[in-house]
């Protein structure tokens, strides 16, 4: 931990000292280190040298004039997990959270989502309804993220549909643009956690090769990197993943990750 802390800015330290209970130290620190040494592993970059830019919704990224500045990043956590997405010259977003804390899923539902996203989730069998929820709370926000406008997106001017293939968007309103541009990946991460991503394409046609990892940021031999832990299943084509699938997967029966990999250190 006080390498995480060597790794933080002047103004970074600051957030840390007022923040009050130790979880949310915690918490604070490792996201804040995992982004650092996340850029890092893209570019040649020590994970102390990014500076953040944020816009006037909150949405923190790397300045214009950044030699970097076509990595777009995304950062999400919840109780027991932090997450960070990285994307080249396209927009990001990322959600994560512990499916255990919706008990009101439907109320939610009812007050937020959009009509027929409510009808879809009541025309399922109530034992489905709970992780449907999260799965879509977790795309929508996802989305939210990736457009970087915070919450004066409203959450019912689009909808998500999640079919056993994949998930995709209709948008109730026109300034949101073309949906056929958007990709969702929506997963269990392990028995409590449900984590979406979002990104935007540059074409209708293009496909988006993902990769999803469980990392640690460290330091081997005085250079930082991340200690990675991929899953076959974790990597392949955004919207072409059997999403359903994934998310009916019970922890207990998910293939064990079979190796650690450490990236190039910075
Ligand atoms: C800011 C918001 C962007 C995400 O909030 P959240 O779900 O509470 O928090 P997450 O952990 O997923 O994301 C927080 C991180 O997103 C990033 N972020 C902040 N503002 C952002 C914005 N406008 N756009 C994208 N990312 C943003 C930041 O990195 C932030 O972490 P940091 O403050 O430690 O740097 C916004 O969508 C929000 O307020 N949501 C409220 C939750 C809600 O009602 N969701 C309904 C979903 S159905």
């Amino acid at each position: 931990m006080p390498q995480y802390l060597s790794l933080l800015t002047a103004d970074e330290r600051q957030r840390l000292a007022r923040l009050a209970f130790e979880d949310l130290k915690h918490e604070f620190l490792l996201t804040r280190a995992l982004c650092r040494v996340a850029l890092s592993s893209y570019t040649d970059r020590h994970p102390g040298t990014w500076v953040f830019a944020s816009n006037a919704y909150g949405r923190p990224s790397l300045p214009p004039d950044d030699p970097a500045a076509h990595l777009s990043f995304n950062l999400s956590n919840t109780c027991g997990l932090v997450a960070c997405a990285v994307a080249s010259g396209r927009p990001i977003g990322i959600d994560v959270e512990d499916a255990a804390r919706h008990h009101e899923g439907e109320k939610i539902a009812e007050r937020f989502f959009s009509p027929d996203e409510v009808r879809a989730l009541r025309a399922l069998p109530s034992v489905e309804r709970h992780e449907r929820f999260i799965q879509l709370w977790t795309l929508k926000e996802a989305y939210i993220k990736a457009k970087g406008l915070g919450m004066t997106l409203p959450l019912d001017s689009f909808s998500f549909s999640c079919g056993a293939q994949q998930a995709s968007i209709v948008f109730h309103d026109v300034d949101q643009g073309d949906p056929g541009l958007w990709r969702f990946r929506a997963w269990r991460v392990d028995e409590r956690h449900r984590a979406a991503l979002a990104v935007k394409c540059a074409s209708a046609g293009e496909q988006i090769a993902f990769r999803i990892s469980e990392v640690m940021p460290a330091v081997h031999r005085g250079r930082w990197g991340l200690l990675c832990r991929d899953t076959p299943e974790h990597c392949g084509v955004a919207g072409k993943a059997a999403m359903d699938e994934a998310m009916a997967q019970p922890a207990s029966e998910a293939k064990a990750p079979t190796w650690y990999s450490w990236t190039r250190g910075t």
